[in-house]
């Protein structure tokens, strides 16, 4: 279920998806890194931005000092992502074109960390089992994922998810999920759970404004292999 032509309309024409105009960098990005300092966990240089959009999180940990590799599918948010690179002339960030439903263009072990800011919501079922196994690939040993993802209790969604967790954005045509707590645990439950919450704030989404209400996961690749 490719969602590349609803997000490229949403690059083009609709922006109505908050992220999509945003520069400020995730409020969960920031709490992750409070939360590892606050945890002395010390975080690897390698970090993979998943559904990078227009560079909001890659430019501001770039600007940290981090390597940041970016990965997305939609050419009008790379060319964006890509002169926000350029003019903040960062030299330690890589933005790839690429499908994460698909194998993903990197070698083993590859990232000390990676991180899904409301990009893993744009796939179905069978794809999110193959990403997952991919992610557990090329994450190294020890490394953290961190997912920030639509949570049952949203107040847009909440009335408007089909049985199976799914809903169609119907300005846009994009289908999108929601993850109860046990899918979450299901689908990472080769990783070792770090963190989990929920966190809630208010955000304008196309008509009003809405208490918006969304997963925030941290998960620890295991050290010791496990059967892909
Ligand atoms: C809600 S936006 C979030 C963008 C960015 N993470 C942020 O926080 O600003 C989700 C992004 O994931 C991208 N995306 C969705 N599905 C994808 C896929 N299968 N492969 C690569 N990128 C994808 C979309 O094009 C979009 O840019």
């Amino acid at each position: 279920m490719s969602q590349l032509k609803a997000w490229e309309k949403e690059y083009t024409k609709i922006r109505a998806i908050p992220t999509t105009t945003r520069q400020t960098p995730s409020s969960a990005v920031v709490s992750f890194l409070d939360f590892c300092r606050q945890h002395n966990i010390q975080l690897g240089q390698n970090v993979l931005d998943i559904g990078a959009g227009t560079g909001r999180n890659l430019i501001y940990l770039a600007k940290l000092g981090f390597s940041v590799t970016g990965v997305e599918f939609a050419d009008p948010a790379i060319a964006v992502m890509l002169s926000k690179v350029r003019k903040n002339q960062l030299r330690n960030v890589k933005v790839i074109k690429a499908d994460i439903a698909e194998k993903l263009p990197f070698s083993n072990a590859t990232f000390e960390w990676a991180i899904d800011i409301v990009t893993t919501v744009s796939l179905d079922d069978n794809e999110i089992v193959k990403f997952e196994k991919e992610l557990y690939r090329i994450i190294k040993p020890n490394g953290l994922f961190l997912t920030y993802v639509h949570s049952p209790a949203d107040e847009y969604l909440k009335d408007k998810v089909n049985e199976d967790g799914f809903y169609k954005v119907p300005e846009l045509g994009l289908v999108e999920r929601i993850f109860t707590k046990q899918k979450l645990l299901q689908i990472y439950s080769r990783w070792e759970l770090v963190a989990l919450e929920q966190k809630s704030f208010k955000d304008r989404f196309l008509d009003r404004t809405y208490t918006r209400t969304l997963w925030w996961g941290i998960f620890r690749r295991p050290k010791n292999p496990t059967t892909l």
